[in-house]
C-alpha cells in the first residue's frame, strides 16, 4: 500500500487547514502517516555549520518525520498562513532541512515521490500564498519530491466552510494527486 505522510502546521486541531485535509485525503487509499507540528517540539536550525561539514544535524529530534518522509509516495503540507508565512514550528522544521540542501540536488531534482501544498488564510484573495509556494517548492527539492499543486482556502475571517465548487476542485486535484 502506498503512504502519503501529511505535516499539519495549524495549533487548531479542528481548524480550517485540518478540515481542507480531511477533505483531501479522503480521495486516497494509502496508509496515512499524520503529524502535528505543534505536538513535536523540534528546535530551530542554530546555524551550527554541523550539517555542512559532516551531512549531520545537531539534534535527531525531528528525525523520525523524515525518516518517514523518505520512506512514503506522498507529501502533502497542510498549513495557515501566519503573517504571509508558515506558523512558527513548521518554519523551524523546514529550515531543519538544510542537511538535505545541495546544489547538485538543485540543478538536477530527483523527484522520488508527490507534493501538494492545502493552505487557509483569513484574508480575500491570494494573499501570502506566492510566500507559502516558494517556502515548499524549496523543501520538497530538499525532501526529494515533486512539486504538484496548491490550493488556498482563503476568506476564513469571514467564512469556515468551503463553497460547493470548491469542494469539487479539492476532490478532484486529490484524484489527480493520488492518481
Ligand atoms: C498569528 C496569526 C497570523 C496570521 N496571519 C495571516 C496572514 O498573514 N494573512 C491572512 O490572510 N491570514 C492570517 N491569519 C489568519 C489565518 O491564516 C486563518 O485564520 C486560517 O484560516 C487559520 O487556519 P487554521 O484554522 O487551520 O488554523 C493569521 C492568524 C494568526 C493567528
Amino acid at each position: 500500500m502506498k503512504k502519503v505522510v501529511i505535516l499539519n502546521a495549524s495549533p487548531r486541531h479542528d481548524g480550517n487547514s485540518n478540515h481542507l485535509a480531511d477533505l483531501f485525503l479522503s480521495k486516497c487509499n494509502c496508509e496515512i502517516i499524520s503529524y502535528n507540528m505543534y505536538d513535536e517540539n523540534i528546535a530551530p536550525c542554530i546555524a551550527c555549520n554541523l550539517c555542512s561539514k559532516s551531512g549531520k544535524c545537531f539534534s535527531d529530534d525531528c528525525k523520525h518525520i523524515i525518516d518517514d518522509i523518505f520512506s512514503s509516495d506522498y507529501i502533502v503540507f497542510s498549513t495557515p498562513i501566519y503573517c504571509y508565512s508558515f506558523p512558527a514550528p513548521m518554519k523551524a522544521f523546514l529550515d531543519r532541512l538544510q542537511p538535505y540542501y545541495s546544489d547538485e540536488k538543485y540543478k538536477n531534482p530527483a523527484f522520488d515521490r508527490k507534493g501538494f501544498v492545502l493552505a487557509s488564510c483569513g484574508k480575500s484573495g491570494k494573499f501570502g500564498i506566492d510566500v507559502i509556494e516558494k517556502q515548499s517548492r524549496i523543501a520538497f527539492i530538499e525532501l526529494s519530491a515533486s512539486f504538484e499543486g496548491i490550493f488556498l482556502f482563503s476568506d476564513t475571517d469571514k467564512r469556515s466552510a468551503l463553497t460547493t465548487d470548491e469542494i469539487c476542485k479539492v476532490k478532484q486535484l486529490a484524484k489527480d494527486f493520488f492518481n
